[in-house]
């Protein structure tokens, strides 16, 4: 039998390389093993374990509750399941603003649970830590604009960069990460023009979400891609509705149990080990 073609997992240099040959890059977030696999299966550039974990899979308000464990559990899950997508994984809040050392240690461990880069949010701030992540050997990816772990200061989910001061102060920031070594720089929320000026200037790819049409690349949040989010935020496009798909399939499986027509006798445990098939002359399950 042929041996099953390995592919080259994307790596972070690999974004410089691709989107310098003009490829828009696909990034997409992911939390849970199927997850990844069907994203890596359609062919998406890079696997973001987002911390927007908090929000999309636990329930919580925002990113503020998700802890490195939180972090940690899910990185190797999706980092077990992608074969060649990159995959990113979001520092946590107080995982990195509480030190240099601290942001080491925590880079650390989510590159032992499977990630190949993680992704922090702050400007000239986070130069130092951008630079002791690269000594340490663990590749960073920036993230400006509305950046969700300041949520409480920022005042909520807002546009940044909108007035030219801080419009100013996000091109400096962009520009001083990437002197710093960052891979790649998402920008969240942020005006188009701006996103484009920046796109322009800076050495390393831009990432936009709710940035416009003019960075290197796009990244969604997959629940509101597939649609599984209660709420598609202005700046997204769902297309899939997972969330209906979901529910009519459990609606048919509780009435077939219901009228007794799952399970049936070749439902019932047979000895067979998980996986081989069913006998010739019974049905396979529906
Ligand atoms: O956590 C996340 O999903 C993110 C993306 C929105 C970029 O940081």
């Amino acid at each position: 039998m042929p041996e099953p073609q390995r592919v080259a997992p994307v790596t972070v240099r690999d974004l410089v390389r691709l989107s310098a040959a003009g490829r828009r890059l696909v990034a997409v977030t992911a939390y849970t093993a199927p997850e990844a696999r069907l994203c890596d299966a359609a062919g998406v550039d890079v696997i973001l374990v987002g911390d927007s974990l908090g929000n999309a899979v636990l329930g919580l308000a925002d990113t503020l509750g998700v802890t490195m464990d939180d972090m940690v559990r899910h990185t190797r899950a999706v980092a077990g399941a992608a074969q060649r997508a990159l995959v990113v994984a979001d520092l946590p809040f107080l995982s990195y603003q509480t030190g240099i050392a601290d942001a080491v240690r925590n880079g650390g461990r989510l590159l032992q649970a499977g990630a190949s880069a993680v992704k922090l949010e702050g400007g000239s701030a986070y130069v130092p830590t951008v630079e002791a992540l690269g000594h340490a050997g663990i590749p960073v990816i920036g993230h400006l604009g509305f950046t969700p772990q300041s949520v409480r200061r920022l005042g909520g989910p807002r546009v940044q960069g909108r007035e030219s001061g801080s419009a100013e102060e996000l091109r400096r920031d962009a520009a001083a990460l990437a002197a710093a070594g960052v891979g790649a720089i998402v920008l969240e929320m942020v005006p188009g023009p701006l996103a484009q000026a920046v796109t322009a200037e800076v050495s390393v790819p831009t990432i936009g979400i709710g940035a416009g049409p003019d960075c290197s690349g796009q990244i969604l949040v997959l629940y509101d891609l597939v649609g599984l989010s209660p709420r598609l935020p202005h700046f997204a496009r769902s297309y899939g509705d997972a969330g209906a798909e979901i529910g009519r399939a459990v609606e048919r499986y509780a009435e077939d149990v219901r009228a007794g027509r799952f399970p049936g006798p070749e439902h019932t445990h047979d000895g067979r080990r998980w996986g081989e098939p069913h006998p010739p002359g019974r049905d396979a399950p529906s």
